[in-house]
Formats: C-alpha cells, sequence, structure tokens
C-alpha cells in the first residue's frame, strides 16, 4: 500500500495500548530489512531517515527505496524525518514525499523551540501531515563520556556497569528530563502532533539497562493527551524481568520501556541496536570469507540479522498482527528476497 502518514498508525496504537517501532535506516539493505520484518509480524512500521541518512544515501534515493517498500507491503509504512534540526529539511522533505517531519530544536530557548515548531506544524498541517518535536534534551552518550571510557564500562559486569553509569551520566541526564508544565503549554502553543519528551534515555547507550522516570512521563502524557516518543531506545531497560537478571536496582518511579509504553510511550526510535546488528553480522560474514569479491554476501546476512532484530522489536512493543491482516500480493517480489543463484551474479 502507499505509504501513510505517522498520525493514522500512532493514534491507533495509543488508543489500543501498544508502541510503534520507528527504525532508522542507513541504507537499502536496512530499509529493506525494517520493512520485511514488519511484513514478517504484520506490524505498521515507521521507518525514519537522519539529516545524516539524507546526506549519505541522496534525499530522492530515501524517498524513492521507501515508496517501493512500501507499495510492495500490505501493512502500513510511514516515512518520517527523524531528528529535521532546520524548517528548510523539513521543507524539502514534506515536498520530497516524507508522510511524517520532526522538528528538533530542543537546543533552542524554549520561546525560539516553540515559534519555530508552529511554524512548521503551520505549513506541515496544511498539507495533512503530522510534526514531532522535542522538549528537554535526550543527550547522546559521546557528550556524556569517552569512547575510552566507555569501552572500559563495557568490559564489566553489569550491576558494575550500571552503578558506574548512574554515578557518572546519572545527574547530567536527570537534570535535562522534560517538565509536564512546560510540555503542556509547548503543545497547546504549537499544535504538535507527537512530543518527544526527555524522560531519561540516552542517544547511542546500546546496553538494555538504563530505566527511564516513568513517573515523569506519566504525568507528561496526562499533561498533553498525544503520543509520546521515544528517542534513544537502544539503551533502555527493557523489562523489570530484565533489571532483575541483570541486577539494576530501580529508585522510586523507574521502570522499563514496557512500563512506558503501558503511560504514554507510542513511538520507539530504535537506531544504534540495528546498526550495531547489521555491523555484527557483516564483519562475522567477512572474517569467515576473506577476499570475497561480492559485497552481497557480506551484506545478506547483515540485513537477515537486522530483519531477525527488527522483528524482536516488533514484539516488545505488541504491535504485531496490529497491521492490517491482509495478505501481500507483492511479497518476495521486492529485490533482496531471493537468493542470488549461479550465474546471476
Ligand atoms: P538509539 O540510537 O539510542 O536507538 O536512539 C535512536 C533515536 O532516538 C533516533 O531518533
Amino acid at each position: 500500500m502507499p505509504l501513510v502518514s505517522s498520525k493514522d498508525v500512532l493514534l491507533k496504537a495509543r488508543a489500543e495500548g501498544y508502541a510503534v517501532g520507528a527504525f532508522n535506516l542507513n541504507n537499502m539493505e536496512m530499509a529493506q530489512a525494517i520493512v520485511q520484518a514488519a511484513e514478517e509480524e504484520q506490524s505498521p512500521v515507521i521507518i525514519q531517515a537522519s539529516q545524516g541518512a539524507i546526506k549519505y544515501a541522496g534525499l530522492e534515493m530515501i524517498c524513492a527505496m521507501a515508496r517501493v517498500l512500501a507499495d510492495a507491503s500490505s501493512v502500513p509504512v510511514v516515512l518520517h524525518l527523524d531528528h529535521g534540526t532546520d524548517y528548510k529539511q523539513n521543507v524539502k522533505c514534506l515536498r520530497a514525499g516524507f508522510t511524517s517531519l520532526m522538528f528538533d530544536g530542543h537546543e533552542l530557548p524554549l520561546e525560539q523551540n516553540i515559534a519555530m515548531t508552529a511554524k512548521i506544524v503551520d505549513i506541515a498541517h496544511s498539507v495533512g501531515l503530522p510534526v514531532e518535536a522535542e522538549i528537554g534534551s535526550v543527550l547522546t552518550i559521546e557528550g556524556l563520556l569517552s569512547d575510552a571510557e566507555m569501552a572500559e564500562i563495557r568490559a564489566l559486569e553489569v550491576p558494575k556497569q550500571f552503578e558506574i553509569l548512574r554515578k557518572k551520566i546519572g545527574p547530567r541526564v536527570e537534570a535535562h528530563i522534560a517538565r509536564p508544565e512546560e510540555a503542556k503549554r509547548f503543545v497547546d502553543e504549537t499544535g504538535v502532533d507527537f512530543l518527544a519528551a526527555a524522560v531519561g534515555s540516552v542517544h547511542g547507550l546500546w546496553l538494555d539497562i538504563w530505566p527511564l522516570r516513568v513517573d515523569r512521563l506519566k504525568e507528561i502524557y496526562d499533561a498533553v493527551q498525544i503520543p509520546i516518543v521515544s528517542h534513544g531506545s537502544s539503551g533502555v531497560l527493557i523489562s523489570k524481568a530484565h533489571a532483575e537478571a541483570k541486577g539494576v536496582e530501580l529508585l522510586p518511579g523507574e521502570g522499563s520501556l514496557k512500563d512506558a509504553i503501558k503511560v504514554g510511550y507510542t513511538k520507539i526510535n530504535v537506531a544504534t541496536a540495528l546498526s550495531m546488528e547489521f555491523n555484527r553480522a557483516m564483519l562475522e560474514a567477512a572474517a569467515k570469507r576473506p577476499g570475497e569479491k561480492d559485497p552481497r554476501k557480506l551484506l545478506d546476512p547483515a540485513r537477515k540479522a537486522v530483519v531477525a532484530k527488527t522483528k524482536e522489536y516488533i514484539r516488545l512493543f505488541e504491535s504485531n498482527g496490529k497491521g492490517g491482516g491482509a495478505t501481500c500480493a507483492a511479497k518476495g517480489e521486492v529485490a533482496g528476497s531471493q537468493e542470488i543463484k549461479r550465474g546471476e551474479e
């Protein structure tokens, strides 16, 4: 089916109590893998492109890939701009065929963030496109710890990892959490459709241990009553059971991704975990085939690994089976789903 609006899938998800994965693509194989996973799980899905991905592949190429994949799929597929940092980027994506936009003005003073978000909402809504915007700050791990510090932490046992992270980054993350009254004002004055409200996650952490301030998320959702977007999801603690298994002690008000979905998280952005999985499988294939001259022999295992990882997330978010149920007439016709045979290379 043609690309759909994020509003269609996210309002339905919120009403029915599940979340929809918004997965970042970096190349054709990742885009194919994400849509294939959604198809196999019969789930709606959001493929999203950062400004970096747009620069790498080209805006028209990103749109063309998303359009072809959506047209061949039986489940709803959205093409979303992730972290658009200015007006022009949003307008270019609107014109090119994106079906969902984001303005990220979290580094601006609140007044300016409100003014620019409202301007983008105005133009987007005039052609029926929804807009996401960010308040508070979802920090990036690279801005909090050096690569060497992070490598040292990764080498430790999980309870120790957590103890050190809590001490080293906890207070700074806490200081950037969004406030409910600010969120309410932001939504009222901008008319934004979805709110990326910082509630303790960190971009790029990639560990499955970091808790969210679920109490704050609930207050924000209760105040704004629009779907809340999770950024920096790759490092977030997945469930209370994972916390127990890993020896992660939660403070009052803290919770996991699963708890957060119950109280407002509806669009869950995942980038690092899929990229790491892609690279892991590609490097593993390269190690097994030294001197391989066909890049597809390295990229196809990576694509398959991303399919498997994306399916895990879809089931975690409980959007599986929520994609409409029709079987895909065109399934298998998108390049990449067939094995490469001898003589076809
Ligand atoms: P991660 O890279 O931590 O999954 O965050 C992704 C994200 O929030 C994209 O907007």
